[in-house]
C-alpha cells in the first residue's frame, strides 16, 4: 500500500515538474514585451461619474440623488407574494422596473410643468396619501373641467393580469395609458395644444430633463416611449404588501397550505373583522359573500375574467375595479363614484345588483341578479374588514412622494 501511495506521488511530482518548465519557458518568452509596455505609463483621466453630473443640474429642482438612487427594482416581499402573484403581474418580460427610469417616473408623476399651465399634475388626482385616489367624486383638470369618472387607486396595479386599464379597460397597458390624461383636453391638456411634440419641447427646455434622461438613458432624447416606459414604471413599483391585513395574513401562511390558508382566523384581528374576512373569502354557496371569486388576495386585484357587477339596470360595459388595497382611504367608490361609503357598496351587493347583459355570472342565481341579503351584523363586518386592506407603508413611502424642491 504505501509503495503503491509512493509511486503514484512520483509520478505526480513528476508531471508538476513538467508543467512547471512549460510555464516558466511561457512566460519567460512573453516577459520582455511585458516589461517594456509597463515601462511607459500613461495618465489615466479621472472618470466623470455620470450621477455626479446629473446631480449638479437635478439637485437645483429635485430632492434627488442619483448616485444612490432609491430601490424599486428589487422591493422585498412577503413569502405570498410568490408565483401565484408573478402569474398577474403585467409587467412585459423584456422591461423589467429598474432604479432609475422608476426615479424619472417619480419625477414625471409629481411634475404639474407636464400640464399646459403648469397646474396639474398625475399627483393632483392621484394622491399618495389617499391610496393614489382623488377625494373629490370627480377630479378637477388644469383648466377647471371635470372628468367623466372618478380617479383609480394605484397601488398594486401591475398585478391585474389582462394590463390593460380604465375603468372600462379602453387602454391596453399601463404604458398606453400614461400618455391619455397628458393628452386627453380636460386633464392636462396637450391635445389641444401642440400635442406631445409641444409637451417634449417644453420639456427639453426644463434644465433638468435633458440631465436626468441622459443619466437615465445615456443619451438626452426626450421621447413619448420613454416618458411612458418611466411613467409605467414608477407606477408598477407601488405594491401594496404591509397593510394589517398583510401583517396578520404573514404569520398563518405556509407554503403549500390547503387554499393558501387565506379563510383562517387572523391573530389580531376583532371579531367583526374576522367575521367580515370569512365572508369576503367564502364562495355564495358555502354562506358566504363571495367576494374573493373577483377581488383576489394576497394583491386584491381584481380577477382578469371578472365582468361589472350590475351597478346599472342594461348596462353592457365591462368594468374593472383597482385593487381593493387602501380602498378604505377613498371617499368615492365605483366609476362614477356614486357611493361615498364602504357600507353602500356592501349594500349594493347585498341587495341592489342590477340585471344587465355585462352582469358577471357570481353575482346572479338563475339568471336573475343574487341578493345575499346579509345581515346589520354582516355589513359592518366587511365593511371592518376592507378597513384592515389599508396600507399606510404605500400612502406614506417617501420613494413614491413628491420629489420637488417647492
Ligand atoms: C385631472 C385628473 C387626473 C390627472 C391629471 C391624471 N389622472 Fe389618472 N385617472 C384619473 C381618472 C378620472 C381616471 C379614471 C378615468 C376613466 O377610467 O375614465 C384615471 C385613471 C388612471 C389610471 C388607470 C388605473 C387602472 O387601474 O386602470 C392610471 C394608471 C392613471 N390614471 C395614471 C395617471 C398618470 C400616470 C397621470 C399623469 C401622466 C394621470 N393619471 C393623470 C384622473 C387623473
Ligand atoms: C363578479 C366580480 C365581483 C364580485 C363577486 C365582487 N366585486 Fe366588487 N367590484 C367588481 C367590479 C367589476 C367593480 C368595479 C365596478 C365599477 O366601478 O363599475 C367592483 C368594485 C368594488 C369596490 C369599489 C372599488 C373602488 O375603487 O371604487 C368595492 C369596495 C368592492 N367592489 C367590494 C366588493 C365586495 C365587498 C364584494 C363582496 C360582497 C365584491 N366586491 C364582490 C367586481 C366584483
Amino acid at each position: 500500500m504505501t509503495i503503491r501511495l509512493n509511486g503514484r506521488a512520483g509520478s505526480t511530482a513528476l508531471a508538476l515538474t513538467m508543467m512547471t518548465t512549460l510555464a516558466a519557458c511561457g512566460e519567460g518568452s512573453t516577459a520582455p514585451t511585458t516589461a517594456t509596455a509597463t515601462a511607459t505609463p500613461t495618465p489615466t483621466p479621472t472618470p466623470v461619474d455620470p450621477a455626479v453630473q446629473a446631480n449638479a443640474v437635478v439637485q437645483q429642482f429635485l430632492r434627488l440623488d442619483l448616485a444612490s438612487l432609491d430601490n424599486y427594482a428589487a422591493p422585498a416581499l412577503p413569502a405570498y407574494y410568490d408565483n401565484t402573484v408573478d402569474d398577474i403581474d403585467n409587467t412585459p418580460a423584456n422591461d423589467p422596473v429598474t432604479d432609475p427610469i422608476a426615479t424619472l417616473g417619480r419625477v414625471l408623476f409629481y411634475d404639474t410643468s407636464l400640464s399646459v399651465n403648469d397646474t396639474t399634475s398625475c399627483a393632483t388626482c392621484h394622491q399618495q396619501s389617499i391610496g393614489f385616489d382623488d377625494d373629490e367624486r370627480l377630479s378637477t383638470g388644469f383648466q377647471g373641467a371635470q372628468t367623466s369618472a372618478h380617479a383609480m387607486r394605484i397601488g398594486n396595479i401591475r398585478y391585474y393580469a389582462p394590463g390593460d386599464t380604465f375603468w372600462d379597460r379602453r387602454a391596453d397597458s399601463v404604458e398606453d395609458q400614461a400618455t391619455q390624461p397628458l393628452l386627453d383636453a380636460s386633464e392636462m391638456g396637450w391635445s389641444n395644444n401642440g400635442g406631445l411634440a409641444a409637451l417634449i419641447t417644453k420639456m427639453e427646455g426644463l434644465e433638468y430633463y435633458p440631465a436626468l434622461f441622459e443619466f437615465v438613458f445615456g443619451d438626452t432624447a426626450i421621447t413619448e416611449a420613454r416618458i411612458e416606459r418611466s411613467l409605467a414604471q414608477f407606477q408598477r413599483a407601488m405594491i401594496s404588501s404591509d397593510s394589517r391585513w398583510d401583517r396578520a395574513y404573514a404569520q398563518v401562511f405556509t407554503i403549500g397550505a390547503p387554499g393558501r390558508a387565506l379563510n383562517q382566523a387572523l391573530p389580531g384581528f376583532s371579531a367583526s373583522e374576522q367575521q367580515g374576512r370569512a365572508l369576503f373569502m367564502t364562495g355564495v354557496n358555502n354562506g358566504g359573500a363571495g367576494c374573493v371569486a373577483c377581488h383576489q388576495p394576497p394583491t386584491y386585484a381584481l380577477n382578469a375574467n371578472s365582468r361589472s357587477n350590475g351597478l346599472d339596470a342594461s348596462e353592457t360595459v365591462i368594468f374593472k375595479s383597482p385593487s381593493l388595497k387602501n380602498v378604505g382611504q377613498s371617499t368615492f367608490f365605483m366609476h362614477d363614484g356614486r357611493f361615498t361609503t364602504l357600507r353602500q357598496v356592501v349594500d349594493h351587493y347585498s341587495d341592489g345588483v342590477q340585471a344587465g347583459p355585462a352582469l358577471d355570472n357570481r353575482l346572479q342565481q338563475n339568471g336573475v341578479p343574487r341578493q345575499l341579503n346579509l345581515s346589520e351584523d354582516d355589513r359592518v363586518a366587511l365593511v371592518d374588514f376592507m378597513e384592515t386592506l389599508t396600507d399606510e407603508t404605500l400612502s406614506g413611502d417617501v420613494r413614491f412622494a413628491d420629489p420637488f424642491i417647492r
